[in-house]
């Protein structure tokens, strides 16, 4: 449920190369990020007061803007070293990190060559989701009407802000359901992923997982794939399609804010969370934790 509004929250953002005070981080309603979805953002997490995988949050940030026609004005070193600043300033220790870049207000159209590109980096407290129990009981999710777009007809491997408008429709129906989320198919009808998190299945002992071509490979996805191997789990990329669903017996989700969470129930389809993604979210856990940290523990 919603807690103090976000525009109320207090603290310093880091605004085009500057830091402002909370209030003062404002846009004007004219502003071509708001009409058009002209803006991509990153999220991210600090763990300990260190962000997991920055450089690949921001080299995503650069990815994601390139697909868009934005030059990003800020290098993924100077990113880096904003968004340490963001979470020493505001001396948080486990933070949520929210970079963003968009289209300012010189031009209000579709076309919009001369709007600046703007970036500001935003941070709030958000401890890990659930305790290990109770994580390990899984969530529930629904199937959700909307499909994820051909790469054809929008730009499927950025993360833009107007592909999150389908997921949040998504999201809002599964809840109106009682259902914690929703998983979404591709355009072909292939299992593709959650409104904000990547899917994986487990069969046999092997990992199954859809192939991240359509859609945001994410950087949890990518660790948790490293972390699986590590173990010596086969894991199969593949088109998966809804029935087979029927016959895994364990399927989880990853992603920055999720990090991995079993799934017990997506639509008519159950699963017991079990030993391997018990093991992934203990492997997981360590792999986020500073490595100072790691080596003194
Ligand atoms: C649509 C979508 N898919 C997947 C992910 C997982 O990406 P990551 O693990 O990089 O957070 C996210 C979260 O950013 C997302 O919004």
């Amino acid at each position: 449920m919603a807690g103090v509004p976000f525009d109320q929250l207090s603290g310093q953002i880091w605004m085009n190369g500057e830091f402002v005070e909370w209030d003062d981080a404002k846009v004007h309603v004219l502003t071509h990020g708001l009409h058009y979805g002209s803006a991509v953002f990153e999220g991210q997490r600090a763990y300990g007061g260190v962000v997991f995988e920055q450089t690949a949050h921001h080299e995503r940030l650069h990815k994601s803007a390139e697909i868009l026609d934005m030059t990003m004005p800020y290098s993924v070193e100077e990113l880096n070293t904003a968004c340490e600043e963001v979470i020493k300033r505001n001396g948080f220790v486990d933070a949520y990190v929210r970079p963003i870049a968009w289209r300012g207000s010189e031009m209000m159209g579709v076309s919009a060559q001369a709007n600046r590109i703007n970036v500001a980096i935003a941070a709030w407290e958000w401890p890990s989701y659930f305790a290990p129990e109770e994580r390990m009981k899984g969530i529930r999710m629904d199937i959700a009407k909307y499909r994820r777009p051909d790469p054809r007809t929008a730009p499927s491997h950025a993360k833009a802000a107007g592909l999150y408008m389908i997921c949040t429709l998504s999201k809002h129906a599964a809840e109106a359901k009682g259902y914690a989320d929703a998983l979404m198919y591709d355009w072909e009808g292939y299992v593709a992923e959650a409104t904000g998190a990547n899917v994986f299945f487990i069969e046999d002992g092997v990992i199954h997982t859809p192939t991240a071509d359509r859609f945001l490979d994410g950087i949890t996805r990518q660790t948790v794939i490293k972390l699986a191997k590590a173990r010596g789990i086969e894991v199969v990329e593949r088109r998966i399609l809804p029935h087979e669903m029927a016959q895994f017996s364990e399927c989880f989700i990853t992603g920055t804010a999720a990090e991995v969470t079993p799934v017990s129930e997506i639509g008519p389809f159950s699963f017991t969370p079990g030993q391997i993604s018990q093991n992934l979210i203990a492997d997981y856990d360590v792999a986020i934790r500073p490595k100072a940290a790691q080596a003194a523990a």
